[in-house]
């Protein structure tokens, strides 16, 4: 080979390698954190949180630099929030929600009804003094902390391992097969404004369990028993299902939006890969609304000795934080259109360019509805927002959440609050109302500024 070929060689594959490295380089708008690359892509990126570790500065800052989304570990459950019959406690809880709101985060509510962590004078009652005692906890539970949680899991793991696809036998289930249609319909009385999800793990394919809970959440809508979410917790080890996506994807199917609720992965070779995959099937799923990780650093996890978070002791990095934000980042920003469901009307005002649009998805009943509106920017950064929604004459708005309302009946204008107002080119935010009457059937119109 003479010299002048070799140097052509070498200079093509420097060029290639040039070449490459472009390629696999973030855009400009790439985000540099979870939170910011979620939001680019219309999602939450969360973190379970124990109340009392807040007080760690180093804790705390990571939390307030990478999260959007917070859920309490354990101040929520119900050990925590009624430790004795009718007396309640929401110190732990309210200060989370404090910390979220003052950070720009929502909250997950975990977990309403469980079979675990009930408090010792409930896993002494049985039957309809059980019952009672439950919903009035679901009640007062989700009334304390009405318009506050985005989420809320309200029942927690009631599906049985193994291959039936049936109940988990416990205390609760004693009380009848009903117990978790009746948990779902005092959620929505006590909070309207949350999505009520159900939540359980080992349901990362389709298998036996999952099936179980599909079949569940399919009856749940034919019925109207309100339903709006499956969680699916994720407590992986080294391996996941080759339909963990196709698994997502079915439920949404059924109009029920679904969340990654509690992901940790066992460290191991494929820890990195394990994290992109499920990264990847959430952003694939357009009702996939975000990913809560359960846990910051490896030494605040449940699993401690398996490492299985996206920071180190130390507080740093990991390869899977990594792949988490590469998937995240992958393919620009983006913001899925809501896919429709049965039960679910949807409306917009489609504009390209600088600007917003809003997407307005109600659930309704009988006197009256929860409009949730999706504000997403168009292709320049949105620095403050306000929607304009039209409502049918006899409604009106009776709350609203991550937004102020000017006026309450006919055309009434929801401006940003301090946290929501900023939205990068292609990202979008969440605000909701409830009212009397219809919700709102003509198209709403966002204005940036
Ligand atoms: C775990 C917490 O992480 C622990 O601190 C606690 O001791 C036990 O519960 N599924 C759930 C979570 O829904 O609430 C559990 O959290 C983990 C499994």
């Amino acid at each position: 080979m003479s010299v002048k070929r070799t140097r052509l060689i070498a200079l093509c594959s420097g060029l290639l390698a040039v070449a490459g490295a472009v390629a696999v380089m973030p855009s400009a708008s790439a985000g540099t954190t979870l939170r910011a690359a979620a939001a680019e892509k219309g999602r939450y990126f969360g973190t379970a949180v124990a109340t009392s570790r807040l007080s760690d500065s180093a804790y705390a800052s990571i939390i307030n630099r990478e999260f959007s989304s917070l859920v309490a570990e354990n101040d929520m459950k119900w050990d925590a929030t009624e430790p004795q019959q009718g007396r309640f406690s929401f110190t732990n809880g309210d200060r989370l929600v404090s910390h979220a709101q003052a950070n720009g985060m929502t909250v997950r509510g975990h977990a309403l009804l469980w079979h675990a962590q009930q408090p010792s004078w409930a896993q002494g009652l049985s039957g309809s003094a059980l019952r009672s005692a439950a919903i009035n906890h679901v009640t007062q539970v989700a009334a304390h902390f009405r318009g506050k949680i985005h989420s809320w899991d309200v029942v927690n793991e009631a599906f049985a391992d193994g291959g039936g696809g049936g109940r988990r036998d416990s205390n609760l289930q004693r009380t009848g097969n009903d117990w978790i249609e009746a948990a779902f319909r005092a959620a929505r009385a006590a909070d309207p404004g949350a999505k009520l999800c159900y939540n359980d793990y080992n349901t990362d394919g389709v298998n036996a369990k999952s099936t179980g809970i599909y079949t569940m959440v399919r009856d749940f809508k034919s019925r109207g028993v309100p339903i709006d979410c499956v969680g699916f917790q994720s407590h992986l080890g080294t391996g996941i299902a080759s339909d963990y996506q196709r698994n997502l994807q079915r439920f949404a199917d059924l109009g029920v939006d679904v969340q990654i609720t509690e992901l940790d992965v066992a460290q191991g070779s494929n820890q990195a890969n394990i994290y992109a995959t499920v990264t990847r099937a959430c952003i694939a799923v357009s009702r996939c609304n975000g990913i809560t990780v359960w846990g910051v650093r490896d030494s605040d996890s449940w699993r401690r000795d398996e490492n299985p978070l996206l920071f180190d002791s130390n507080g740093n990095k990991k390869q899977a934080y990594t792949a988490v934000l590469n998937e995240l980042n992958a393919g620009g920003p983006s913001s899925p259109p809501p896919s429709p469901s049965p039960s679910t009307s949807t409306s917009s005002n489609p504009q390209p360019g600088g600007g917003c649009t809003a997407t307005v998805s109600l659930n309704s009943w009988t006197g009256g509805f929860v409009a949730t509106v999706k504000v997403t920017a168009g292709s320049a950064p949105v620095n403050g927002w306000t929607v304009t929604v039209s409502l049918p004459s006899g409604s009106a708005v009776t709350s609203a959440w991550s937004a102020t309302n000017t006026g309450t009946t006919g055309s009434v204008a929801f401006r940003n609050v301090s946290y929501n107002g900023g939205i990068a080119a292609a990202g979008s935010t969440e605000f909701g109302f409830q009212g009397t009457g219809n919700g709102p059937a003509a198209t709403p119109v966002c204005q940036a500024g």
